[in-house]
């Protein structure tokens, strides 16, 4: 594979947050996509690109490495457990993110513009850091976690894989959150969640 070929992945998903990976990709140069598909085959164009079905495209499916481009957790895992053996090995970090050299952040994660993580921290696989979100020092992210856009999460928390937080929420320090639990957009949490816990509200109030 030549130099060019190597920098070439495929998009799984072909809805809004494939759009903002697309920015992402061009913020920084390091790749570029070879094939978009998507399981939805009303879905045919993203951006002025050809969206492909990938029952019918196998062989250009299997050509690249692929970042899975679906925001929901659960549908961005289901499709990792699918295609977990032509995955892209790295994670996605848009050139304005500002990212502590002292992280580690683990393949198949994407860091939106503006996004901040401070040192010390871990972002487990195929994470989401949105737009503006800030994760202090100190934090701890499963796999599949969502962090919604200007979300904050202050340092030492942690935060169990599959869980989603809204967008503008904050997390305040050294709690910990547990796994697939949502939390609402706006909602401070102030005490740690148990596992599949839905919460809302200042202070954060568990719902149905
Ligand atoms: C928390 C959330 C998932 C709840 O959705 P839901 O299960 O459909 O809940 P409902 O809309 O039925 O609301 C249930 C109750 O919680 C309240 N509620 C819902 N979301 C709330 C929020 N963010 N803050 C405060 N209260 C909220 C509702 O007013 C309702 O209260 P009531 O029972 O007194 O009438 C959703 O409202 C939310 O905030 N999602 C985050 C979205 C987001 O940030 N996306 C980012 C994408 S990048």
């Amino acid at each position: 594979m030549n130099n060019k070929e190597s920098r070439k992945i495929n998009l799984y998903g072909a809805s809004g947050h494939a759009k903002v990976i697309l920015d992402i990709i061009a913020s920084t140069g390091d790749v570029e996509v070879a094939y978009f598909f998507d399981d939805d085959e009303s879905i045919t164009s993203l951006l002025g690109h050809e969206v492909l079905s990938p029952s019918d495209h196998q062989d250009q499916l299997n050509q690249y490495p692929l970042i899975i481009s679906v925001g929901s957790n659960s549908v961005r895992k289901q499709l990792v457990n699918r295609l977990e053996s032509n995955l892209f090995s790295k994670a996605l970090i848009h050139s304005s993110a500002q990212v502590s050299e002292a992280i580690a952040i683990k393949e198949g994660s994407v860091v939106m513009p503006l996004a901040v993580i401070n040192t010390s921290s871990i972002v487990g696989k195929h994470c989401i850091i949105n737009s503006g979100a800030v994760v202090e020092h100190d934090c701890e992210l499963g796999d599949f976690v969502h962090i919604s856009p200007n979300a904050t999460i202050c340092g030492g928390v942690q935060i169990g894989k599959g869980t989603h937080i809204g967008a503008g929420a904050i997390l305040i320090p050294n709690i910990s959150i547990g796994e697939n639990c949502v939390v609402g957009a706006g909602t401070v949490v102030i005490n740690d969640l148990p596992n599949h816990t839905k919460a809302v509200g200042n202070p954060a109030r568990p719902i149905q």
